[in-house]
């Protein structure tokens, strides 16, 4: 009995070596492994069957046999799957030229996004989002715009079919009163991301663009306490000499509202005919304000024990302003020859 088990492990091995020479592929390589050493399915597994029907003396000798038998198979199959892969190996061709890969640059909005982000960041500020689909309730009514308010009218809304309390988000100032619904002062945020008006696309106007909010809610906050920030964040963005202006403006969602003025960079005043300022010196850049008592009260906020001051302004504007976009629609147009000349 014994040596019949003998000489089928024999053929077996010769079968083995017969079935290598015909490997053609790592795939029938594996599967040729699996055939001869499987634990479950392989044949020398199988043959460990036969163990218990021979008489115990004879069972070490057939042990050894097996495990003889095993090590050369292994020892086969692994020269081969060396040379295998040493083949394949070879049949890289160095002498082609490499690949003409592109490497991505950033995009001057996410350019600018990110910078302001990181000016607030390191004032402590957190980044909050809001969704651009907005509740008319959020977008405007808990902002303090009143029913008959300009911006509601259909001409610069995109409103939703079907869904009437619902619209595309005019600003970012939404996020605003979701934040504070949901989170006891103090507040420090600010919100980038995109908001839609219903505008022809000129050199001027997109119907999407990008705006950052800023809110900051706390006990005894002043409007100097504002002043002071945009000041740190203007000359941050726009150089150390930077001086600020602030004029009287008028937003529903804060009193005062002051809309925001920097000295111009490029010519300090002193060019008629100025790119950017004109001659007059100064450049428009954001509207603010102390956040209206009805605002903080609609969100939750006791306005006899908090106050705050809230900022927003447009990432386009500044592309056009510091970084010289003549057009805003070459922001969007994705043309490399334009989105290559940043990041
Ligand atoms: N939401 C305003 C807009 O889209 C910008 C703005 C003005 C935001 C004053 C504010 C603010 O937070 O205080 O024109």
């Amino acid at each position: 009995m014994i040596d019949d088990l003998r000489k089928e492990i024999e053929n077996i091995k010769e079968k083995l070596l017969n079935e290598i020479d015909d490997i053609q592929s790592l795939e029938e390589y594996q599967s040729l492994r699996d055939k001869y050493l499987s634990r479950k399915k392989g044949i020398l597994a199988s043959l460990m069957s036969k163990l218990k029907e021979l008489p115990p003396s004879e069972k070490p000798v057939f042990g050894n046999i097996l495990n003889s038998a095993k090590k050369f198979t292994e020892e086969k199959l692994n020269e081969f799957e060396i040379k295998l892969v040493s083949k394949s190996e070879k049949s890289i061709d160095g002498t082609l030229p490499e690949f003409d890969t592109i490497i991505g640059g950033t995009h001057l909005i996410t350019y600018i996004r990110r910078s302001i982000e990181n000016i607030f960041l390191n004032m402590g500020y957190k980044i909050a989002e809001g969704p651009e689909i907005e509740f008319d309730e959020n977008n405007f009514t808990l902002l303090n715009f009143k029913e008959d308010h300009p911006a509601r009218d259909e001409q610069d809304t995109f409103f939703i079919k079907d869904f009437p309390d619902m619209l595309l988000r005019t600003h970012t100032s939404p996020v605003q009163v979701r934040y504070m619904k949901n989170t006891k002062p103090p507040i420090k945020i600010i919100s980038p991301g995109k908001v839609f008006r219903k505008d022809e696309p000129d050199a001027t106007h997109v119907p999407v663009f990008h705006q950052i909010e800023g809110l900051l809610v706390d006990t005894d906050i002043n409007f100097s306490h504002l002043k002071g920030t945009l000041e740190i964040f203007l000359r941050a963005l726009f150089g150390d000499d930077t001086s600020l202006r602030f004029r009287p403006g008028y937003f529903p969602f804060t009193e005062p509202s002051a809309e925001v003025d920097i000295s111009c960079f490029l010519c300090g005043g002193t060019d008629n005919k100025c790119r950017i300022c004109k001659g007059s010196g100064w450049l428009e850049i954001l509207g603010s304000g102390m956040v209206h008592r009805e605002v903080l009260a609609n969100c939750g906020i006791d306005p006899d024990v908090y106050s705050g001051f809230a900022f927003g302004l447009g990432i386009e504007r500044i592309a056009m302003l510091k970084y010289g976009v003549t057009d805003l629609r070459f922001l969007f147009e994705n043309d490399l020859r334009f989105n290559n000349q940043f990041g």
